[in-house]
């Protein structure tokens, strides 16, 4: 324990070292999740600058010369022919009807609560009434108007189309700041941001100063970014009295908001849509010919109410797709679904009949339907791309000429997000594979089909395991509205769920906040780093408050890796693990990985560990598929298998032969493309932080050393670890919480016999029936040892335990001798560095 401090000291040392040589941070956002992590630097949310000995009233009158010109421009625009129409567009918006009485609202109340269906105008409606009305005052009042999105693509998109609304280049009076990307002028009044970008800004100014107005939209989604901003901003009302907060939310459930901010005012939009005719399973299969009817059957349990398919007299396309239904029912199980109890929806998986169905339901919609987009809600980005990649070999559905087939998820590049909101040629069906996001935040214009999967992805956290789960899983009655509702919005439209009316009847009513079903980690180095006094006490000012057991979990896993220390203070580590946008145990691989020049591996596994999984595992091809990604396997690492993979695509990628390298290995094309991404992308984050030298313009000449590389992911890993236990002909996993524990399929490590290192270390746990690691490393005793933990805090139980493994290991003289020879090494590395 002595070595360990002392080697724990040097860290300490080291980055003390690095943070004097910076005296203020870089303005960094992170979020929940990775994929929406942002990042803006150090200057406002909005640029005013100031010509040097110009007097404030000076400025003032600057400002407003300014706005009055951008009033005239605009009265000007709404004059001219396209201004004309688009106006007549906007007035035809439900939210425009009550544009007095929302203005009057803001002006008499600093909280008031939206609330209208999706699509009535709120999100690019109500920002422009308000900055409407501020230019059109007397003196050409200044506003700066702050509308938070909880995804970079809504943020974009809308900011886009408000500009456009106005007969504006995005910049001019409307702007955008998304992580790493932005587009704001001096004249924006109004900035569409993420949640993120927000939050950071109140790390570096804590009073908003300047911002007139926030706007906190898709509040109903009750995302943990914006649960936590909307607890930061009610301690922030009072000390800005005339600042104005505007919550929108697409569901009715605006009451839970009013009383939490002490009985604001509710506005509601009565909405309007065209009917949508609803179609749930049961009729779905009739139209093939088949008829779902329920039928008691008695088993051991007693009356349980079972389904019996038949077959009906054939109908007209019957013929066609019978067999193809026939087989998809039969691959789910069908008949062990029970209806009515909560616990029975398990059984039921859409994911084996959806892809036959879909299919059917869509060709069934081109041939016969009237014109209208059709919109797929899908559980997944690797749902939506298996699906997009069956879809197009098919004759009708893959012809370019007859349909337009379009992807939209959260991680998707800004180009192809456009491509969504285009209107197609005529005669070309447009068809939309996508996730939740295009249930609230994103309107495509000429939806009339909707076809709904019933699930999305969602994580889950079980405080008492401290276990996190991603599973797909039902969706709640809103949501299923909501999806239905998208149908309805240019003309009639329909929906088709993919499940039985009985299995909706079992969702339930709304979806539990993210803040109570994810783990805490991040958001308490959040609380940290924007000084909010005690984790506990702070969240428990929150909407709806966490579990304690899950905020204490979340506390002992900050003060294990390090990053906070005994009294819950931000550590040097801690400090820097706030400004990396990854979970910590990514951003210590990146801080280690710098520290030891070995940055190459070390980020294409970070960025493979925060994108989808690069290795793909086609339901019907799983065996080929594993043993493709068994081949980069050589040193029992899933994440150096991963490495491997990368590295053999950028090769390809050389002879123009990426895209075949990618198939023939089972590869994902979009998740290797957004590792390489990424990786440039924390490549200059670390620039940022000064933990690599700004002048290093390659990263290709570090090491690439296995051993290191694996300390490294020991390093970030830990505590996610546990021991391997070696019987006659194979292994089996043993983890200090769980007992045992088993490995995905898709592991490299699951097709070995043995596995010559003591331990694994994992990246993620998984409770399914029993708990699943996914992917994994092999390490030895003395990474671990010199590695596990933060090693500072070798003292905390949990620690000790794991480490009784090591006192045989230092009474073996031999092992002694290694030991210290790996921490001379390792010295002289730091003394190096
Ligand atoms: O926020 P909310 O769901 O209430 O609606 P919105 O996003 O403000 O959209 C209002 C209307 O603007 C939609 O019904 C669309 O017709 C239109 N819109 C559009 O044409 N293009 C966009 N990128 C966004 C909205
Ligand atoms: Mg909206």
């Amino acid at each position: 324990l002595g070595l360990l401090r002392r080697v724990d000291s040097y860290f300490g040392e080291y980055l003390s070292q690095k943070s004097k040589t910076r005296e203020s941070y870089p303005d960094i956002s992170f979020s929940r999740s990775n994929s929406s992590c942002s990042i803006a630097t150090d200057e406002g949310l909005f640029e005013q600058p100031e010509p040097l000995g110009a007097s404030k009233s000076v400025m003032e009158k600057i400002h407003q010369r300014r706005s009055l010109q951008l009033r005239d421009q605009q009265r000007a625009w709404q004059e001219s022919p396209e201004g004309r129409k688009m106006l007549e567009f906007r007035r035809s918006l439900p939210a425009y009807k009550e544009k007095n009485t929302l203005l009057t609202a803001v002006s008499q109340n600093q909280v008031i609560i939206v609330s209208g269906e999706t699509g009535c105008g709120k999100t690019t409606q109500i920002p422009q009434f308000i900055l409407e009305s501020e230019m059109e005052s007397v003196h050409g009042a200044v506003c700066s108007i702050i509308c938070t999105q909880p995804r970079r693509i809504s943020a974009m998109s809308v900011s886009e189309r408000v500009a456009s609304e106005r007969g504006e280049k995005l910049g001019e009076s409307v702007g955008y700041k998304v992580r790493l990307e932005g587009m704001k002028g001096r004249d924006t009044h109004l900035l569409f941001c993420t949640t993120g970008i927000l939050l950071r800004r109140l790390l570096i100014d804590r009073n908003l100063k300047g911002v007139t107005h926030v706007i906190v939209d898709e509040i109903h989604e009750r995302g943990m970014n914006e649960d936590f901003l909307l607890i930061v901003l009610k301690d922030l009302l009072p000390r800005r009295p005339e600042l104005r907060l505007i919550l929108m939310s697409a569901t009715l459930d605006a009451e839970l908001f009013s009383s939490y901010f002490g009985g604001a005012q509710i506005i509601p939009i009565p909405g309007f849509t065209y009917p949508v005719r609803t179609h749930f399973l049961e009729n779905i299969l009739e139209m093939t010919g088949y008829k779902l009817t329920p039928y008691n059957q008695i088993d051991d349990y007693g009356q349980e109410k079972m389904w019996k398919m038949s077959k009906q007299a054939p109908r007209k396309r019957k013929s066609q797709i019978a067999s193809v239904v026939e087989d998809a029912l039969r691959a789910a199980d069908f008949k062990e679904y029970r209806p009515q109890t909560r616990e029975s929806l398990s059984c039921w998986n859409p994911e084996c009949i959806g892809f036959n169905l879909i299919e059917y339901l869509l060709c069934y919609i081109c041939e016969n339907e009237k014109p209208g987009a059709v919109l797929v809600f899908m559980t997944g980005w690797d749902d939506i791309s298996s699906l997009k990649d069956k879809l197009q070999a098919h004759p009708l559905l893959g012809d370019p000429n007859q349909v337009l087939l379009l992807a939209c998820h959260g991680s998707m590049a800004s180009s192809e997000q456009r491509l969504i909101f285009d209107e197609p040629e005529d005669g070309v069906r447009k068809i939309v594979l996508a996730t939740n996001i295009a249930e609230t935040s994103i309107t495509i214009n000429d939806v009339v089909f909707v076809l709904d999967c019933g699930k999305a992805k969602e994580t889950s956290y079980d405080a008492l395991n401290n276990t996190p789960c991603l599973l797909p899983s039902w969706i709640s009655k809103v949501s299923a509205q909501q999806r239905r509702g998208r149908a309805g919005r240019v003309q009639p439209g329909e929906c088709y769920h993919l499940y039985p009316r009985c299995v909706y009847n079992a969702f339930a009513e709304y979806q539990l906040p993210e803040i109570l079903r994810t783990p805490l980690q991040s958001l308490c180095l959040q609380i940290k780093s924007l000084k909010l006094g005690s984790i506990s006490e702070f969240l428990s000012r929150a909407l709806q408050s966490p579990e304690l057991l899950a905020v204490r979990n979340a506390i002992d896993y900050l003060k294990i890796i390090g990053a906070l220390d005994e009294n819950e203070g931000l550590t040097v580590l801690g400090r820097y693990l706030t400004m990396l946008p990854v979970e910590p145990k990514l951003g210590k691989m990146l801080i280690l990985g710098a520290i030891f020049n070995c940055l190459d591996p070390v980020l294409t596994i970070v960025s493979g560990l925060s994108v989808r999984d690069p290795f793909l595992t086609p339901f019907d091809k799983k065996d080929l598929a594993e043993a493709a990604k068994y081949q980069f396997s050589r040193d029992y690492s899933d994440h150096l298998a991963l490495v491997r993979a990368y590295e053999g695509w950028i090769d390809a990628e050389r002879d123009l032969a990426g895209y075949e390298y990618c198939w023939r290995n089972f590869l994902s094309v979009q998740s290797i493309k957004v590792i390489d991404s990424l990786r440039k992308e924390f490549f200059s984050l670390l620039k940022d932080t000064g933990l690599v030298d700004g002048n290093t313009t390659s990263y290709n000449a570090w090491s690439h050393d296995e051993h290191l590389v694996r300390a490294v992911i020991c390093y970030g890993l830990y505590p996610g670890i546990c021991s391997v236990v070696h019987n006659e002909k194979s292994f089996s996993l043993k983890s200090m919480e769980d007992g045992q524990v088993f490995l995905y399929s898709n592991s490299v490590n699951a097709r070995e016999s043995k596995i010559p290192y003591p331990w694994l270390v994992f990246n993620e746990k998984i409770k399914v029936n029993s708990v699943f690691l996914r992917d994994s490393t092999a390490v030895s005793d003395s990474v671990l040892l010199l590695f596990g933990g933060t090693i500072s805090r070798g003292e905390t139980d949990g620690h000790l335990k794991m480490l009784g493994g090591f006192l045989e290991f230092f009474m073996n003289p031999t092992l002694a001798d290694m030991y210290q020879n790996l921490r001379r090494e390792l010295d002289e590395l730091i003394q190096k560095k």
